[in-house]
């Protein structure tokens, strides 16, 4: 994984950023200088002469100085606000040219990611994780289900709010392959800290075949284990908020379950997807992620076992 900093671009929007970074940071180094420069010669002259500070020679100097430095200041804070300007609206600009178009939902606290199709069983839904290729850029949709939340990943882009009831986008590009971890970057509650999601930049040949497998429907368990599951599954609270492609299970509330095992984390990056967290989760999300919707659920040991053994076959 890539360190998450906005100091380490993978992508332009990203680079137009550090680069208005470095751009400030000499601007202030210089004018630090300068000014800590100047107030020890000032020191310094103080200490020597014995004239008296308020005789109207010295007043008209310090007149004179006060007129200088708002001369400097005041175009330099200018130079400083059009680079800036100009950072925001080359980050803002929207290609015109048809992207690839993701609609990111922030849900207190975990992202839902829908991938945009024309055709509609293309379309593909997953949670906290975006997949997209590199050296493409993709449009971003962003949506609240709930509060105000802020989509942040810093090696690829600014952040931008996602708001209730109001459409916000924004473009990313990664120019290098990698895992980038994004943040909600607003406050939106309890559970904020652990709202982190994933962007997976890939080659464009592995994209593909990732979009091709999230098209697939979950596999249809012929083993033993298939009625259990489909009683806790489907018969139990899970399909209440979850759903898994070609069960019964349809809820809209959670997190889209039918490829959850291809994920690298569950909880919205808090824990590591193994079978261990899993199942931690599963009987008591409350301790992992005190506030969260899902409650606790008192399966039996073989319930959880085989419901464990069927959500692994979910890739
Ligand atoms: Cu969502 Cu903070």
């Amino acid at each position: 994984m890539n360190p998450q900093s906005a100091l380490s671009p993978a992508g332009p929007e990203a680079g137009s950023i550090s680069h208005l970074f470095y751009f400030m940071l000499a601007v202030a180094v210089v004018v630090y200088i300068l000014v800590v420069g100047a107030l020890l010669l000032i020191i310094r002259r103080r200490r020597e002469s014995d004239d008296d500070p308020r005789s109207p020679e010295r007043e008209a100097v310090a007149a004179r100085r006060i007129r200088l430095a708002v001369a400097v200041t005041v175009p330099v804070m200018f130079v400083l606000l059009a680079y800036d300007f100009a950072v925001g609206r080359g980050i803002g600009a929207m290609p015109t040219a048809p992207m690839l178009t993701v609609t990111v939902t922030g849900h207190r606290w975990w992202w839902q990611v829908d991938y945009e199709d024309p055709v509609p069983q293309n379309r593909v839904r997953t949670a906290n994780e975006i997949h997209i290729p590199v050296g493409r850029p993709v449009r971003v949709k962003l949506l609240s289900h709930d509060v105000i939340h802020s989509f942040w990943v810093p090696n690829l882009a600014g952040k931008k709010d996602l708001i209730p009831g109001h459409h916000n986008e924004l473009v990313i590009r990664a120019d290098r392959p990698g895992i980038y971890r994004g943040q909600c970057a607003e406050f939106c509650g309890a559970q904020h800290a652990n709202m982190a999601m994933l962007v997976i930049a890939e080659a464009p040949d592995q994209y593909d075949a990732w979009l091709a497998r999230q098209r697939q429907p979950a596999p249809i368990p012929t083993d033993t284990l298939a009625v259990r599951v489909q009683s806790v599954l489907e018969g139990g609270s899970c399909a209440m908020c979850h759903s898994v492609a070609s069960t019964r299970a349809a809820g809209g509330i959670g997190p889209d379950l039918t490829h959850v095992a291809g994920r690298r984390t569950i909880a919205a990056g808090t824990l590591a997807n193994t079978t261990g967290n899993l199942a931690a989760w599963i009987v008591d999300p409350q301790t992992l992620k005190p506030g969260v919707d899902m409650p606790a659920n008192a399966l039996s040991s073989a319930d959880l076992r085989a419901l464990l053994a069927y959500l692994r076959t979910l890739r």
